[in-house]
C-alpha cells in the first residue's frame, strides 16, 4: 500500500486598489515561489467588471508593465460574457483552453481570473485541466466570490442541465479580495452573496449570526466597514472548514458547507437561472431551517427569526419554481435530493439546524414536511405581500424586500 501526500498554500489575502503601482500585493504573489524571473500571466476577465470601471484594463497593464522585471502580459486581458450563461456554455471553456494553447501557457505560467463566482468557476476549470493544472490566481469581485466561492478550492460548470455537473477540486494558487470591486456592483448583487454569510454562520458561527442581525439595517444600505466584515469573516468560516475540517475534496458523503444548497441547486436550474445562487441559496436556507423545526431539530421560532434577517438584508423567500411539477405531476423540486445525493455519492447527507451556529447531518428527509415547509413559505410570502401593499396604500414606503421580489420576477 503506498501513501500519496500533496500539501498545499493557499495565500487568501485582502486588500484595496489592487493595481495601483505602488499595491505590491499582485507582484509578490506571482514570484511568491520563484523571485528572480519573469513570469507570464493570461488573464480571463468577466465583462461585467469591465463595463463597470472602464479604467481597469488600462491600469492592469500599465500595473504589469510597470513591473515587467516580474510580470508579462501574454496578450491583452480577454473579457469573457459572464455570470451563469458562461458556465452553460461549453463553447466559452474550449475557446480559453485554444488561447491556453496558442499561447503557449505552460504549468510555471499564470492563468488568473477576474470576476464574479460563475467567471471563476469557469476559468478554474480551464486552469485545472490545460496541462493538468496550470497556476490559478483568482480575483473575485462579487460579493459571493469573495466570501464564499473564490476561496473556496472547487470550480466547475453546469452541463446536462445540471449544475456544476463538470469541475475539479484545485486549489489556487493565491486568492486576492480587493473591496473596491465590490462597490460597483448592483444591489441585487450585492445582496446576493450576504445569504452565504447567514448559512455559515447558521451551521458554524452563532456570534456571526448575532453580529448580522445586529447590523442587518447597516449591510442593508451596504455599510462598507459592516460589508468588508461579513466578507471577511465570511471568507475565514469557509476557509476554516475546507482547511481543517479533514476532507478539503468532499470524498466523504458529508457537504458540510452546503446548508440550504441541495433546493438551492434544482431551484437555480428549475427558475433556468433567472435566480442568482445566492437567491436560490436564501430560500433554501428558510426551507431547511422550517424543515428543521417541522422535524423537531430546532426550536419552534427560530425560522421566522432566519427568514426576518435575510428579508431584512433584501432576499425574497419566495419563488414559483418551488412548487413545479416534472411531467408526471410530481414535486419537480425532491428531485434535487437525488441529484445532491448521487453528485457527491454514497448516503444522502444534509446538514440541517440544531441550534442557531450548529448544523446537524441527517440521511433521510420526508417530502411530506418538505410540501409543508413550501406551503409555510408560500404562506409567508403571500401574507408579506398583503402587509406590504396595505402599508403602500397608507403611504408608508414598501420595503426592499418587495422591491428584490418584484426584481427576481421580472427577471424571470
Ligand atoms: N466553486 C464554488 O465553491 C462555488 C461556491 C458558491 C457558488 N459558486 C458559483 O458561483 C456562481 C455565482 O457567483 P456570483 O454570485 O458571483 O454571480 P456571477 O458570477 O453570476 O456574477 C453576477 C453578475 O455580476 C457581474 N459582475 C461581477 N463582478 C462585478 C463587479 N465588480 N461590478 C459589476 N458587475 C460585476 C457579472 O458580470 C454578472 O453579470 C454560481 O455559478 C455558483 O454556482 C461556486
Ligand atoms: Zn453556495
Amino acid at each position: 500500500m503506498q501513501e500519496v501526500r500533496v500539501s498545499w498554500e493557499m495565500p487568501v489575502a485582502f486588500t484595496t486598489d489592487l493595481f495601483a503601482i505602488d499595491n505590491l500585493l499582485l507582484r509578490d504573489t506571482v514570484i511568491r515561489q520563484e523571485q528572480t524571473r519573469c513570469h507570464r500571466l493570461l488573464v480571463f476577465i468577466d465583462a461585467g467588471v469591465v463595463e463597470a470601471d472602464n479604467t481597469l484594463l488600462t491600469r492592469l497593464s500599465a500595473y504589469c508593465e510597470h513591473h515587467s522585471k516580474h510580470l508579462k502580459l501574454v496578450c491583452p486581458p480577454i473579457s469573457l460574457p459572464a455570470g451563469e450563461e458562461l458556465k452553460n456554455n461549453w463553447q466559452q471553456i474550449e475557446f480559453m483552453l485554444t488561447v491556453c494553447h496558442d499561447l503557449h501557457i505552460d504549468r510555471h505560467s499564470y492563468v488568473v481570473g477576474i470576476g464574479g463566482g460563475a467567471l471563476l468557476d469557469s476559468v478554474g476549470l480551464v486552469a485545472a485541466i490545460a496541462h493538468r493544472g496550470i497556476r490559478h490566481i483568482r480575483i473575485p469581485t462579487t460579493v459571493l466570490a469573495q466570501n464564499d466561492s473564490g476561496v473556496g478550492v472547487k470550480n466547475g460548470i453546469n452541463l446536462f442541465g445540471q449544475k456544476n455537473y463538470l469541475g475539479t477540486f484545485a486549489p489556487p494558487f493565491a486568492v486576492l479580495n480587493d473591496y473596491k470591486f465590490v462597490e460597483s456592483l448592483t444591489e441585487r448583487d450585492k445582496i446576493c452573496g450576504m445569504s452565504e454569510a447567514v448559512k455559515v454562520a447558521l451551521i458554524r458561527d452563532r456570534i456571526f449570526f448575532s453580529w448580522l442581525e445586529k447590523n442587518a439595517s447597516r449591510l442593508q444600505s451596504f455599510d462598507a466597514n459592516a460589508m468588508q466584515h461579513m466578507i471577511k469573516r465570511c471568507a475565514e468560516l469557509h476557509m476554516h472548514q475546507i482547511c481543517h475540517g479533514g476532507d478539503p475534496f468532499e470524498t466523504g458523503s458529508a457537504r458540510p458547507l452546503d446548508f440550504g444548497h441541495w433546493s438551492a441547486h434544482k431551484l437555480e436550474t428549475l427558475s433556468d437561472h433567472s435566480l442568482r445562487h445566492g437567491e436560490a441559496v436564501a430560500i433554501g436556507i428558510a426551507l431547511d431551517t422550517h424543515y428543521s423545526v417541522r422535524t423537531g431539530l430546532l426550536e419552534d421560532g427560530l425560522d421566522d427569526r432566519v427568514c426576518v434577517l435575510l428579508e431584512q438584508l433584501g432576499f425574497s423567500l419566495w419563488h414559483p419554481a418551488l412548487e413545479a411539477e416534472t411531467n408526471d405531476g410530481k414535486l419537480a423540486l425532491l428531485n434535487g435530493l437525488d441529484d445532491f445525493r448521487e453528485h457527491l455519492g454514497g448516503k444522502l447527507t444534509i446538514t440541517l439546524l440544531r441550534n442557531l451556529g450548529e448544523g446537524i447531518e441527517v440521511h433521510n428527509m420526508d417530502n411530506a414536511q418538505i410540501v409543508h415547509s413550501i406551503k409555510w413559505l408560500h404562506n409567508r410570502f403571500l401574507s408579506k405581500t398583503r402587509t406590504s401593499r396595505n402599508t403602500s396604500t397608507t403611504g408608508i414606503a414598501t420595503d426592499r424586500v418587495v422591491r428584490t421580489q418584484s426584481n427576481q420576477i421580472d427577471n424571470r
